[in-house]
């Protein structure tokens, strides 16, 4: 079953990714050992690589898309801390933030809930509103028209409610989710009308037909082959290179080039997040991006 809520409203779309800054988090020294992930026989994790390809993300950010990238610290108690978006929603001038389904990430919140604060955005936090409500941002799939919010193993119903009542001029999809750590997972926006999708497993192609079916703009699909963190991506309209799509390393991820040549219009940047990876961290983890 399926739920859907708020308006279909005409946005204009092209305003809603000219990001000018973006809020990261230092890599946690638990993170080797103690980070969440799905695969518990994947290879060993190193500290110092997962910093250095995090740090390289950053530059990308900084250095040739121009935003103001502020860098909270790590928390070495909080072994999952660098996945700040898992921790707030902002769409426009609000930012949600949430409450992540995983208990070891609950502590993670505050540091980005003082950071949005002084910042002057309009904050709501999501445990304040439904104690029950719990939502992973690697959940939330944020077109410019319309939200999907994947449910179902780190965000739940009364989550998507909270998602509807903050954000009420967008349309708010719930899509289930299964075998996948999130929604986005396995499917991102490459730039306004374009979602990479992936077909890795059945339950995934079970996922994405779900999206598909609610979705009540018409958009179109890429598929990427391979691991489906392939096909998350990072989309900025930014002031120095316009449109720009972040992708994975195709080293990384071989089978993944031509589906992102094929998304025409913007400029590409490969990074390298593979250590990331290894606990279940893609692309649009990494960042928190505001228009301020
Ligand atoms: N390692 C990311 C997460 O499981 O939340």
């Amino acid at each position: 079953m399926y739920f859907s809520c708020g308006l279909i409203w005409r946005h204009n779309m092209h305003n809603k990714f000219k990001y000018t800054t973006a809020i990261a988090r230092g890599i946690a020294k638990s993170l080797p050992a103690e980070a969440q992930r799905m695969d518990h026989t994947a290879e060993f994790v190193s500290y110092e690589k997962a910093k250095s390809q995090l740090q390289s993300y950053v530059d990308i950010l900084q250095e040739k898309l121009g935003l103001k990238v502020i860098q909270l610290p790590a928390d070495d108690a909080l072994p999952d801390c660098a996945f700040v978006e898992d921790v707030a929603v902002v769409i426009d001038d609000t930012a949600l933030i949430t409450k992540p389904g995983h208990v070891n990430r609950i502590g993670e919140m505050k540091e980005m809930e003082s950071c949005l604060k002084s910042l002057r955005m309009n904050v709501v936090n999501m445990a304040e509103i439904d104690p029950f409500a719990t939502v992973d941002g690697g959940d939330v799939l944020f077109t410019g028209e319309e939200i999907f919010v994947g449910v179902g193993n780190r965000s739940n119903m009364a989550g998507y409610k909270v998602i509807c009542d903050t954000f009420p001029s967008y349309a708010v999809h719930a899509v289930e989710v299964e075998d996948a750590l999130h929604l986005k997972t396995a499917c991102s926006l490459a730039k306004p009308g374009v979602i990479m999708i992936s077909d890795e497993t059945p339950e995934i192609q079970k996922m994405i037909k779900s999206l598909q079916a609610v979705a009540t703009s018409n958009y179109r699909y890429i598929h990427v082959q391979g691991n489906a963190i392939g096909s998350n991506c990072l989309f900025i309209d930014s002031e120095k290179l316009g449109p720009v799509t972040v992708h994975p390393s195709s080293k990384a991820f071989p089978s993944i080039k031509s589906s992102y040549d094929a998304i025409g219009g913007v400029t590409l940047i490969e990074c390298d997040i593979s250590e990331l990876s290894k606990v279940d961290g893609a692309l649009s983890c990494c960042f928190v991006l505001l228009s301020i």
